[in-house]
């Protein structure tokens, strides 16, 4: 059994982190084209550091939930893949080991000059450059840039006996697109609580939070191996 997960914000909201697209979600504060494009930060730097600067300050305030938990739990049943959205930490803290984070990690940064990857565990600001010469910045995917983990996670995705979709509005490409490398037969679940971004009739879809239907469908993992 290999059961591969693909993870947005929604699985990090119990958390106390805001999703996207929610209302008084992050991007209705902020504008993409600010702080999470390559032209928005030649135009105005500090501030899309300070964005990303903030974000990485709330990673020391916020704790796993149920639902991360419950999937490090998994892990000792079976084989789990962790296709995560999230640039938060929040995965390996509830106990996963093998997680992609297809969207890049708040507590990574790299050089603009040779994208050399650094861990990043505090401010990130102007004017702080790397060895190599280079200014640092998130290590983040921003729109416009493509996903250097993009075919390790469809291979992945390829090899899922069962894909659970959690917490995510499936509207970003190509993350969403992951569903379509999904081998015949593979048993897909989408957990959300506003579950109409899926329709389709062989997924099974669970409208709950993901500290709830998480745990659920890993407790009945656990009672049926
Ligand atoms: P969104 O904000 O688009 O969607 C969050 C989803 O989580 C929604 O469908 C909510 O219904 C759901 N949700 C909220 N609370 C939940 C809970 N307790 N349990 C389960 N689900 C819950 O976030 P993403 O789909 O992750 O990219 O957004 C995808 C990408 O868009 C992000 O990775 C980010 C963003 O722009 C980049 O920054 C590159």
């Amino acid at each position: 059994m290999h059961i591969v997960i693909l993870s947005g914000a929604g699985i990090s909201a119990e958390s106390g982190i805001s999703t996207f697209r929610d209302s008084n979600g992050l991007w209705e504060n902020h504008r993409i084209e600010d702080v999470a494009s390559p032209q928005g930060f030649t135009r105005n730097p500090q501030l899309v550091l300070d964005f990303y600067n903030l974000r990485r300050a709330q990673l020391n305030e916020v704790e796993p939930n149920d639902a991360h938990v419950a999937l490090g739990d998994l892990e000792k049943l079976c084989r789990v893949s962790i296709i995560t959205q999230n640039v938060d930490d929040l995965h390996e803290r509830g106990g996963s080991t093998n997680v992609l984070h297809i969207h890049g990690e708040l507590r990574k940064a790299r050089s603009l000059k040779t994208k050399k990857v650094y861990d990043c565990l505090g401010d990130l600001n102007v004017g702080d450059f790397c060895p190599d010469g280079g200014q640092l910045r998130p290590h983040i995917v921003w729109f416009g840039e493509s996903l250097p983990l993009l075919s390790k996670a469809e291979a992945t995705v390829s090899t899922a006996t069962e894909f659970w979709i959690i917490g995510t509005s499936m509207q970003v490409y190509p993350a969403a697109g992951l569903i379509n490398s999904t081998p015949f037969g593979c048993k897909i679940y989408y957990i959300d609580p506003h579950s109409a971004a899926v329709k389709c009739s062989d997924v099974t879809t669970l409208a709950e939070k993901a500290s709830v239907a998480v745990r659920g469908l890993v407790d009945e993992k656990i009672a049926n191996i």
